[in-house]
C-alpha cells in the first residue's frame, strides 16, 4: 500500500480522533496505582474510548482480545490484560491505546512508573520519551524518513540501551497500520521523502538491556530476551512544512 497524504478535511478528522485519544491517555495515567489489575486498565480504557464516541481499534485486530495493550516490566508491547495481573510498586507499565473516530485511527503509547521505581528504570522511561522528541526534530517536509530513525538511534545509543528492531512505527489514517514502516534504529538509506499531510505513528520501544525480544506462547506478548524492563512511547504526528504537529499531545 502506498503512503497516504491526507487532505485538509482528513487532517481535521485525524486531529479530532487524536485529541480524544490524548484525553483517554491522560485519564488512564491518573488511574495507575499499585493494586489495580491490567484488566482494570483495559476495562476503564475501553469505557473512556466509547464514552467519547470512539471505537477501540485494537479490539479484535488480528484477533487481539482487548482494547488497551498493557505491558508490565520486561513485557515490551502487546501485553494482554488479565484480572490476575496486579500492578505493584516498583513496576513500570506501558499502555498502548488507539481509537477510531469518524473513520480515522489514532495511536499512542505511554510508560508509567507504579509507586516508587528505581532511578535506573525512571531514566529508561525518560530517555524513551525523549527519544521520540529527538526523532521528530527531523520530521518535516523535505527531510527523509530515516532521518527520524537515525536521530532516535543516535540519542538512545548514548545510554547503552537496546533498541527493539522487530517492531517499528508506521503510517496511520483510515487504517491503523499504513505505509511506511518507521524503524527506531539506524538505517543505511535515507528512506522516502517526507511530505506535508503524512500522518505517522512514531513509537520507540527501548530496552534497559539488550535489544532482542521474543514472543510468549499467547502469540501476542512481546518480552525482552534478557528479562530486563522495556519502555514505549508513541504519538501520532502530522508532517508539515515546519515543525510536526503532535496530534496525540496538545500540551
Ligand atoms: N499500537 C500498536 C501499534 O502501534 C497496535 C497494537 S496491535 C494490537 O502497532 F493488535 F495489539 F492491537
Ligand atoms: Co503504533
Amino acid at each position: 500500500m502506498a503512503v497516504t497524504i491526507k487532505s485538509a478535511r482528513e487532517i481535521d478528522l485525524m486531529r479530532e480522533s487524536c485529541r480524544l485519544l490524548e484525553e483517554v491517555h491522560d485519564e488512564l495515567g491518573r488511574f495507575i496505582k499499585p493494586g489495580i489489575s491490567t484488566w482494570d486498565i483495559n476495562r476503564y480504557g475501553e469505557e473512556l474510548i466509547r464514552e467519547r464516541g470512539g471505537i477501540p481499534n485494537f479490539l479484535n485486530y488480528n484477533g487481539y482480545p482487548a482494547s488497551i495493550c498493557v505491558s508490565v516490566n520486561e513485557e515490551v508491547v502487546h501485553g494482554i490484560p488479565r484480572k490476575d495481573r496486579k500492578l505493584k510498586s516498583g513496576d513500570i507499565v506501558s499502555l498502548d491505546a488507539g481509537l477510531i473516530y469518524k473513520g480515522y485511527h489514532s495511536d499512542a503509547a505511554r510508560t508509567y512508573p507504579v509507586g516508587e521505581v528505581s532511578q535506573e528504570v525512571m531514566q529508561l522511561i525518560e530517555v524513551t520519551r525523549q527519544s521520540f522528541f529527538e526523532g521528530i526534530k527531523m520530521a518535516r517536509a523535505g527531510n527523509h524518513l530515516y532521518d527520524i530513525s537515525n536521530a532516535i538511534d543516535d540519542y538512545v545509543s548514548k545510554f547503552g540501551y537496546g533498541i527493539v528492531r522487530d517492531l517499528v512505527g508506521h503510517g496511520v489514517g483510515t487504517s491503523l497500520h499504513e505505509d511506511p514502516q518507521i524503524p527506531n534504529f539506524r538505517q543505511n538509506r535515507r528512506g522516502i521523502r517526507l511530505m506535508s499531510g503524512m500522518t505517522l505513528a512514531i513509537e520507540p520501544m527501548i530496552n534497559l538491556g539488550r535489544y532482542e525480544v521474543e514472543w510468549l506462547d499467547d502469540d501476542w506478548t512481546v518480552v525482552t530476551c534478557d528479562g530486563l524492563p522495556s519502555a514505549h512511547y508513541e504519538n501520532t504526528i502530522l508532517i508539515t512544512e515546519n515543525e510536526p504537529e503532535i496530534l496525540t499531545l496538545s500540551k
